[in-house]
């Protein structure tokens, strides 16, 4: 089976702020993208990336690649689950419906390579697709503007995470069809669900943190730079 890393890269990180977008923001000395890049690459059975970029990047590539694997770009969109879904169309004709595409955020820098073989692997035993999650700790409560009105029983209860794993026709067409039905698709896993599949929890480490805030940059920083020394 041909795996692709699938790189939605288009955002603009608005929650994080700053001048340069987010994906490219340095940690550990490399852009965000570039760390989520070389985990992606760096594992045997990835055979090369897609990249959806913003129409306006003007920073791509911006760094080495340390591996001679293809990494193609293509345009992204206004949404993530819109970039994703211009990636697979722009995958296509290369890899086909049959490859396995590894759906995963550029900002998500600290990627273990034993997550991703996991998540490859659960992928491909099921036809559904499948995710790395961690379960969820916190206690959660309903909020009634600044009122605790209620809590929610976390037992089952998952924080989804990337990769998220599919065969890139099955994923495409269920991206399209929930963006058709109006459904705010925030992950893979959302559209193959509403298409009636049940994607594999692979349960994943806490540490493949995406950076959102500036605080997470500072976490991702000392993660990043633990694990190469
Ligand atoms: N992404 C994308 N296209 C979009 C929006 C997001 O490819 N229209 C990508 C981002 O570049 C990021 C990933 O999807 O790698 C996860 O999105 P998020 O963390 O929300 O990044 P941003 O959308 O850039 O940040 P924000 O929501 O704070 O603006
Ligand atoms: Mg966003």
């Amino acid at each position: 089976t041909a795996i692709w890393a699938v790189v939605p890269a288009a955002g603009s990180g608005s929650r994080f702020g700053g001048d340069v977008p987010k994906q490219y923001v340095e940690v550990a000395g490399r852009p965000l993208i570039a760390h989520a890049l070389d985990a992606l690459l760096a594992h045997p059975r990835v055979d090369g990336a897609m990249v959806a970029l913003a129409a306006d990047d003007a920073r791509w590539p911006g760094w080495t690649s340390h591996h001679d694997k293809p990494v193609l770009t293509c345009q992204g969109a206004a949404e993530r689950a819109l970039s994703v879904l211009a990636a697979l169309d722009a995958l296509r004709e290369r890899a086909g419906d049959d490859a396995l595409v590894l759906v995963h955020d550029a900002a998500r820098p600290n990627l273990a390579a034993a997550d991703l073989d996991r998540v490859i692997d659960a992928a491909l035993e099921t036809a559904d697709g499948a995710l790395l999650a961690a379960p969820v700790r916190d206690t959660l409560k309903r909020g009634d503007r600044d009122r605790s009105a209620g809590t929610q029983p976390r037992d089952g209860l998952w924080r989804a995470l990337t990769p998220q794993a599919a065969r890139l026709g099955v994923l495409r067409d269920a991206l399209r069809r929930a963006l058709a039905d109006g459904i705010a698709v925030t992950d893979e896993a959302m559209a193959l669900e509403h298409a009636g599949l049940r994607p594999r929890l692979v349960e994943g480490r806490e540490d493949n943190i995406k950076v959102t805030t500036p605080a997470d940059r500072a976490l991702v920083e000392y993660l990043l730079r633990a694990s190469a020394s």
